[in-house]
């Protein structure tokens, strides 16, 4: 990518689309990078995916699955893709997104990869309907927005993002379980009993190097891949510093996990570099 860290944003978001983000918890925006940017991403995307980068380390797992040695990801995803691939941090789109993130949430917030959803075709799984603050510490209150970045067109059919408008506003994280109840599996869903909250959901198709928005609190999903060729999403955080709570949530589905991720992080830890 080569790009300067000076590298000016390209983008930027208008007073409508963050008034939106506000009062919606989420936001569709068309094109957040170039589409140079976008095959420069995806060449190292394949490539950390075909390395099992970070396996060991518990940051390459699957995301739907028990993740079983040997057995095929349904849905696999690497955290903190920039520590294998330092050449992210150069691009583009981390411009952009960090230019965004202060628009948000002012001057003193930051961004940075998150990490990668991959949905290979046919077998990719579905995304259970949860919030990402029922996977966070439970002591802090967030003010965040995950930038979810898709590498190829994304649609109904491939797995693009879906959001319940408004779900944002109690700013409280639901009850939620392991999905399907099995505390193998690193991803949560909301409970059955809490699908109620599920009304009125808005799909966000996109081309590549599109973004859709949403906060930590804002209930979203994605189906399963239907079609033929992967679908592969890159995922930022912005976030303003987030503020301590008075009293942490109880998040007894976080307590109960019992992943294999957790055992290679916990036996990388006894080898040498620190994982965090
Ligand atoms: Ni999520």
């Amino acid at each position: 990518m080569g790009r300067a860290s000076s590298t000016e944003a390209t983008v930027e978001l208008t007073a409508d689309e963050i008034e939106h983000f506000r009062s919606e918890g989420y936001l569709s925006v068309s094109q957040v990078t170039t589409s140079e940017d976008v095959a420069q991403l995806r060449e190292i995307y394949d490539r950390l995916f075909d390395q099992r980068a970070g396996r060991e380390l518990g940051l390459q797992f699957d995301l739907a699955g028990t993740d079983e040695e040997g057995s095929e990801a349904v849905l696999p995803q690497i955290l903190e893709p920039q520590r294998f691939a330092p050449e992210l941090n150069d691009s583009l789109l981390l411009v952009n997104a960090t230019a965004i993130a202060k628009q948000l949430f002012g001057p003193d917030a930051t961004c940075s990869f998150f990490h990668a959803i991959n949905k290979p075709p046919r077998i990719g799984a579905e995304t259970p309907w949860h919030q990402d603050a029922s996977y966070w510490p439970p002591h802090l209150d967030y003010r965040s927005a995950s930038i979810w970045v898709p590498l190829q067109e994304a649609t109904v059919k491939n797995g693009c993002m879906q959001f319940v408008p408004k779900s944002h506003r109690r700013e409280e994280v639901l009850p939620h379980r392991s999905l399907n109840d099995d505390n193998r599996i690193h991803a949560n869903e909301l409970r059955p009993e809490m699908m109620d909250h599920v009304r009125g959901a808005v799909a966000c198709p996109l081309p590549p190097g599109g973004a859709t928005f949403h906060g930590g609190y804002t209930l979203h999903y994605t189906g399963p891949n239907l079609s033929d060729a992967p679908r592969r999403a890159i995922i930022l955080a912005a976030s303003a510093p987030p503020i301590r709570r008075m009293v942490p949530r109880a998040l007894p589905w976080m307590d109960a996990k019992l992943t294999q991720r957790a055992k290679r992080v916990e036996a990388a830890k006894g080898r040498g570099p620190k994982t965090s």
